[in-house]
């Protein structure tokens, strides 16, 4: 975590401003506490990544293998202390640590795909931002592109492995961090600019759009979206299609750009390994506040 980061992150449960303990430094925070003397919650950096969930032990019961490889790799004993006090806790969860590092390695072999160079020619096109946020970033692809014209840009994940694979990628402003993105983790800080690309079947959409419209008081939203809502029990309450969305961006106040106005069709291919590909077609929306 940049030490720079600190003055825009907020307690997810009670708003308040974090102090930092860094135990390991670097360039950046390798290892330490962020902790909200309100709540008495500490918030711990591991491996350069501030993990910012509401209850620590929620975030690390369905990810205890990854919990296992964090505890060996860590050095401050305090840190160690806390992981293996939050491991001990609800030991019957079923993990996600293989499901979330076979996704992250699949994006990794996907970065080339068409999707993000036409994505990335779309945004090219928006005015520069002073305060970027992604939602549900994954390995950073479009994130660590967008540090490379705005001043600040922020991603947020759930996946430990994906932030660990956007984080090999150093830049002064450019900052990831693990969250729910429905959380307040920025507290009521605005955005210039705010990607959401292929997350609303995995967050309750109305519920992500509206957060997202009051993250943007002036501003680009940048949606793109399969549309791949039929996920089991997994599957989001209030799904939306791609005339709903662009109705419901308009509710939220945002204006769609002329050239998404109508539904798209882009390409997005994923490499799940050497002999499949999955071929999405997704749709691609501008709001403007
Ligand atoms: C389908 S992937 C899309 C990744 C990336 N946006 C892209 O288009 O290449 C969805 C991402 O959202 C993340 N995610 C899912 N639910 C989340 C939540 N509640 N908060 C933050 N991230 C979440 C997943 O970990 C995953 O990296
Ligand atoms: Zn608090």
């Amino acid at each position: 975590m940049l030490e720079s980061s600190l003055e825009f992150l907020r307690c997810v449960r009670c708003g308040s401003k974090l102090e930092l303990n860094a135990f390991k430094l670097d360039k950046e925070i390798e290892e330490g506490i962020l902790e909200c003397k309100k709540c008495n919650l500490e918030f711990p950096i591991i491996d350069k990544i501030p993990v910012l969930w509401d209850d620590f032990t929620a975030y690390i019961s369905p990810r205890k293998k990854l919990g296992s490889k964090l505890y060996q790799s860590l050095e401050n004993q305090h840190l160690k202390k806390f992981l293996k006090s939050s491991l001990s806790k609800n030991p019957h969860n079923e993990d996600r640590t293989e499901l979330e590092e076979r996704w992250s390695k699949i994006y990794e072999n996907s970065r080339n795909s068409k999707f993000y160079s036409l994505i990335k020619g779309s945004i090219d096109n928006l005015p520069k931002s002073d305060l970027v946020l992604e939602h549900g970033c994954s390995i950073g692809i479009m994130t660590s592109y967008l540090a490379d014209s705005n001043k600040m840009v922020f991603g947020v994940d759930r996946s430990f492995s994906a932030l660990q694979i956007a984080k090999k990628s150093y830049k002064n402003n450019l900052d990831y961090f693990i969250a729910d993105s429905l959380s307040s983790v920025f507290g009521k800080l605005q955005f210039s600019l705010i990607l959401a690309l292929n997350i609303l079947e995995l967050i309750e959409p109305m519920e992500l759009l509206k957060h997202m419209s009051k993250q943007i008081s002036s501003g680009y939203l940048v949606i793109s979206e399969p549309y791949d809502f039929d996920r089991g029990t997994n599957s989001v309450r209030k799904p939306l299609d791609e005339f709903t969305l662009r109705t419901t961006l308009n509710e939220f106040d945002f204006k769609i750009t002329a050239k998404t106005k109508k539904p798209s069709y882009l390409p997005w291919n994923l490499k799940l390994n050497p002999r499949a590909t999955l071929n999405y077609k997704v749709d691609f929306i501008i709001g403007k506040k």
